[in-house]
């Protein structure tokens, strides 16, 4: 697909999965390349105050099961008192890494979405879920893509792979292999532990911003953590609507992007093969001879 065109088609909203409720968000102002003013007018007392809430329980979750890259980047957000104004946030980020945090309506088309990674840009939702969604939200709002995503983005080695993993989307667009790649993006950037010296330890966001996937994930005996390796990884089908049944645990943010540099044009194509001869792997499955964690 030509991309200039994809990006300027115009803008509507996007559901992905099998919602039967359409996406949140009102994409009228938004941009060609999806992106949009923070609405901070927008924001009421009451949505500080479950913002407030929701930084403050996650906090206290961090030590011992967030990694350090984590723990020492998350108070770039800034004073937790209110939502977070977008651009003070971008003003460190740039200075720090070289990327910037946009303002989107909602979910974004996945070419939209990669050509802001590949320029360094991360799109943050800017609403905030209801008080009733306190504990559960089903698309991501501000505080998960702010809370979870924003602080590994200070970190130099992550930053660099998000922009690859941007790259590498436009590329798989072309190659009809997003599906595969979205795999990718939900075992690390999402759902993805780190082995440390201290023990496991979670850097995705989908977990860090979770009130209680984040001890799950790290501590229960109920999932298996299973060594990362690309192409067994993209073989893997996932959950969206329960805590996961398999993580991939990477050794170091090193590793994970030297193990993803490489074109993934061989990949895809033996990750195919392997599917049509074997077949895709259930989330929660261990196959013979593989290194899990406990
Ligand atoms: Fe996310």
């Amino acid at each position: 697909m030509n991309l200039d065109k994809a990006l300027n088609q115009g803008v509507a909203p996007v559901t992905y999965g099998t919602g039967e409720r359409p996406p949140r968000g009102d994409y009228a102002r938004a941009r060609a390349d999806y992106t949009c003013e923070q609405d901070y007018a927008q924001y009421t007392e009451a949505d500080h105050d479950t913002y407030r809430r929701l930084y403050a329980r996650q906090m206290q979750q961090l030590p011992g099961l967030a990694c350090d890259e984590f723990i020492d980047a998350v108070r770039q957000l800034g004073e937790p008192g209110h939502i977070p104004h977008f651009d003070d946030i971008s003003e460190r980020l740039l200075k720090a890494t070289g990327w910037q945090v946009v303002s989107v309506p909602g979910l974004i088309p996945e070419e939209a979405f990669f050509a802001l990674l590949a320029a360094r840009r991360f799109p943050v939702t800017d609403w905030l879920r209801k008080p009733e969604e306190f504990d559960y939200i089903v698309e991501p709002d501000v505080f998960h893509d702010l809370f979870g995503h924003v602080p590994l983005l200070f970190n130099p080695i992550f930053a660099d792979y998000m922009q690859a993993y941007g790259a590498g989307g436009l590329k798989a667009s072309r190659l009809d292999a997003c599906e595969l790649l979205a795999r990718l993006y939900w075992y690390t950037v999402e759902f993805g532990l780190i082995a440390t010296p201290a023990g496991l330890r979670a850097y995705g966001a989908g977990i860090l911003s979770s009130a209680g996937e984040l001890r799950h994930s790290v501590t229960s005996a109920a999932p298996k953590r299973i060594a990362f390796d690309l192409q067994r990884l993209m073989r893997t089908k996932y959950k969206i609507d329960s805590y996961q049944a398999s993580y991939f645990v990477i050794e170091s943010f090193d590793r994970l992007f030297e193990a993803t540099a490489p074109d993934f044009t061989p990949v895809y194509r033996a990750v195919r093969e392997r599917i049509a001869g074997d077949g895709e792997v259930e989330a929660g499955a261990v196959l013979s001879g593989e290194r899990t964690f406990s």
